[in-house]
């Protein structure tokens, strides 16, 4: 049967398709909408609430993804799996209407806020994602099993909202390259999109955590993109990776501040290059809040 745009519908006919290639082939040819478009039509943001404006960015580039037709899906979800025994997963901030009404101002089409129960209705799950060696070092490292927390919520999050495209912050870059990873490793069908860090007038990165600061921390605070803008001009000027890093620690130092890590990584977060595009990234406490940042910087040897 012809439909009106010129579609042919045929009765489903098993095919049997022995590439990689056929396989995606058969699943677009499956999957397109009647008008032919390389655009996602269902796009997915994944939050544990508390949202801000680095959130709403998220939100903004899946909208400029789908069109005003496509799909903007939400979820909130403070998945209590990628906290440890110490960590702030009790004082974390909940504040469903206030990002409900955030997401209605953005022409969210769905938002999904399941209780942990709802997610993990057998309790926490006994098979997890394995993150690999990137799940083990810098925040991994400070925080064992993090990494297999945030990758096995994103993937049962996938399957049950099953986006074409994936928005995840460059805040979190660890976080967003193991996103990466896990989805090329395990041939998930979504695009992954890093969306810039958004930052307050002084630079700090916008972080549901930045709320647990005192306004004494806060000032504090302002050092980290400090340091991260000094291992910048290190690079700038040709000095070496350990002087990056070193330039970095002594910014955070000068105002006391202890860092948990700061480290020089290539761009997927392999060995940091001799020259050329590198990320720097770090994490430091003040106070009892952990903030973690990082920034690309191009090696200049
Ligand atoms: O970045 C976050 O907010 C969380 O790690 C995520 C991706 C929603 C998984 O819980």
């Amino acid at each position: 049967m012809t439909s009106a745009d010129g579609t042919v519908d045929t009765p489903s006919v098993m095919r049997v398709v022995r590439t990689r290639g056929s396989l995606a082939g058969a699943y677009a040819a499956l999957r397109q909408p009647p008008v032919r478009s390389a655009r996602a039509t269902r796009a997915a943001v994944f939050t544990m609430g508390a949202l801000h404006d680095g959130h709403l960015a998220l939100i903004r580039a899946a909208r400029a993804e789908v069109g005003a037709r496509g799909h903007v899906t939400v979820t909130i979800f403070v998945n209590p799996l990628q906290f440890g025994p110490d960590e702030d997963l009790t004082r974390y901030p909940r504040t469903l209407r206030a990002d409900l009404e955030r997401c209605a101002a953005e022409d969210v089409d769905l938002v999904f806020a399941p209780a942990p129960e709802v997610l993990y209705p057998d309790g926490e799950p006994e098979v997890r994602v394995d993150p690999g060696p990137l799940g083990s070092i810098l925040e991994g490292a400070v925080r064992p099993g993090h990494f297999a927390g945030v990758c096995t919520v994103v993937l049962k999050l996938l399957h049950l909202t099953q986006p074409q495209a994936t928005f995840f912050g460059e805040k979190d870059y660890q976080q967003l390259t193991l996103i990466r990873r896990m989805v090329a490793d395990l041939d998930l069908p979504v695009r992954v999109h890093g969306v810039p860090t958004v930052r307050e007038a002084d630079g700090l990165a916008l972080s549901s955590r930045n709320r647990y600061l005192s306004d004494e921390e806060r000032a504090i605070a302002g050092a980290v993109p400090e340091a991260l803008a000094a291992g910048v001009t290190a690079a700038d000027l040709g000095r070496s990776a350990d002087a990056v890093v070193g330039a970095a620690e002594l910014e955070l130092m000068r105002v006391g501040l202890t860092p948990d890590y700061v480290a020089l990584t290539g761009p997927s977060m392999g060995p940091a290059p001799e020259q050329g595009p590198a990320r720097l990234l770090l994490a430091t406490r003040v106070g009892t809040t952990r903030l973690i940042d990082n920034t690309p910087v191009t090696l200049r040897r």
